[in-house]
Order: structure tokens, then sequence, then C-alpha cells
């Protein structure tokens, strides 16, 4: 994750913008999946990159889950503690997951997985701490369409960018995933994205606040635009090891 994308996440401006999570959809989207995967209670069930520990609050009080999380972001962790400090949340990266194999019923990636720039290697440790049968969730960007160039974009995403679902879908199936659901959510990205032109007062004030200069913050609002970025809910299946 780049520094752009840290310091965002720690802003505060931008965490009263986002309101309970740092990304579209909020609570209500998590709702929509756990009605998806459809978790026995009790289930354990780990959210990468967790921030404020929303959804781990979530998972634990409506849901009955045995539910933590990580995230990479120290002050997002000591952020969550001093919110709910029963919350069992840690430092953590995907890249090396303090979990034992096979252990989880399920994972939460909301909003984060666009960010991990070795997908293959986030996927085996996902993969890796997930019983088998376990449900991986998936809400984040990705591509509707293939045109569009997204010059500008790993600037504040990740190395790769963000990718289309057939892309997603042959790099989770390698991973040994089979996919359960996705449905299209770019409704609540165009309204999160227009709930942050309310509060910053226009979209290029927002890109400039994370990226410093106009001129930056002009191209990756461009590229932005031309990339036709849609937002998504997938549920996924571990079936097997992946072919590593
Ligand atoms: C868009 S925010 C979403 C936060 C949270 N899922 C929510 O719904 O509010 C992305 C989060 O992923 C975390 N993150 C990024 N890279 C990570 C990594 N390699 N391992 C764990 N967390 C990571 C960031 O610190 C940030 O809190």
């Amino acid at each position: 994750m780049t520094d752009y994308l840290s310091r965002l996440y720690e802003d505060e401006q931008f965490q009263m913008a986002a309101e309970d999570t740092l990304r579209p959809g909020g609570l209500e989207l998590t709702r929509k999946a756990m009605g998806i995967a459809g978790f026995p209670v009790d289930s354990r069930i780990l959210d990468i990159g967790c921030g404020c520990g929303k959804t781990v609050e979530l998972l634990i009080k409506d849901y009955g889950m045995q539910a933590m999380g990580i995230d990479i972001s120290e002050k997002l962790i000591q952020k969550a503690k001093s919110q709910n400090n029963a919350l069992e949340v840690q430092v953590g990266d995907v890249y090396d997951l303090p979990y034992a194999d096979q252990s989880l019923n399920g994972i939460f990636c909301e909003c984060t997985f666009s960010l991990f720039a070795d997908k293959p290697l986030a996927l085996a440790q996902i993969n890796r701490v997930l019983l088998p049968g376990g449900k991986l969730i998936v809400s984040d960007l990705y591509l509707r369409e293939k045109t569009g160039e997204c010059s500008g974009l790993p600037m504040i995403t990740s190395v790769d960018g963000i990718a289309t679902r057939d892309v997603l879908l042959t790099e989770f199936t390698a991973a040994g995933f089979k996919l359960d659901a996705w449905q299209d959510e770019t409704t609540v990205y165009k309204e999160f994205i227009a709930g942050l032109i309310m509060k910053y007062g226009s979209l290029s004030l927002f890109w400039e606040s994370i990226l410093g200069t106009c001129e930056k913050a002009y191209s990756v609002k461009e590229s932005m635009k031309t990339a036709k970025i849609g937002y998504c809910l997938s549920v996924w299946e571990k079936i097997n090891l992946p072919n590593l």
C-alpha cells in the first residue's frame, strides 16, 4: 500500500467523511454479505484490513460470530481499541497471517484486496488459514470494462491496480477458490464518491488532500473517469489448495 493511502485511511477528515467504515457500502454491505455467506452462529471470522474495527464489532454483536481483525496500520488498530477495548484486533499483514492452518470459517476483505500488491501470496495465506469450504468475502473496486487506461491509478492503488471480473476469476480460481456469488454494487460506490464531494467540496479537493498537488490530483481524477470503475460484492469458497 502506498504512503498516500496510509495517510488517507489514517486521516481524521476522511474517517469522518466515510462515516462508520472507510469504504463504500458501509455496514449495510457487510450485512448483505452475511446474508449471502450464511455462516452458522459462533463461526470464526477474520476481517483483514479491519480499519477502525466496525465490521468486527457488527459480526460479534449482531451475528454472534467469533470475530477478529488485523490491519497493517498501528494508528487504526489503536483507534479501534480506543472505541472498543474488548475487540480482538491486532496489527498484522495479509502476507503473514498470525493464524493456524485451517482455523477459520470465514474471511472478510472489505475494500482491501485491490491494495495487495502480491495477490497470489495474499490468496495463498487466506487459503492456508481457511477451513475447507470456508468462505472469503471480497467487496472492492473492479474494472467494469477492459477498455480505458488506468495510468495514474497504480500510484494510489496497488501495483497491479484494479482488475476486471475475468481477471479476478482467474486469480481466485488458481488460488483454490470457487465463485459462489458476484453482485455489482456500483451504486454504493457512486454514493460514496458523492458523499466525499459533499464533505470535501469537490472531487479535486479530495484528491488534492491526499496527493498534495493539483497536477497529480487532476491526472488521477481523469484516470478514474476513463477507467470505468465499479464496485462489487463477491463470495468465494475454498475448494482446494492453490496451484503454486
Ligand atoms: C479502504 S480501508 C478499509 C478498512 C475497513 N475494511 C473498513 O471497512 O473500514 C483499507 C484498509 O486495509 C489496510 N491494509 C492495507 N494493506 C494491508 C495489508 N497488507 N495487510 C493488512 N491490512 C492492510 C489499510 O490499513 C486500511 O485500513
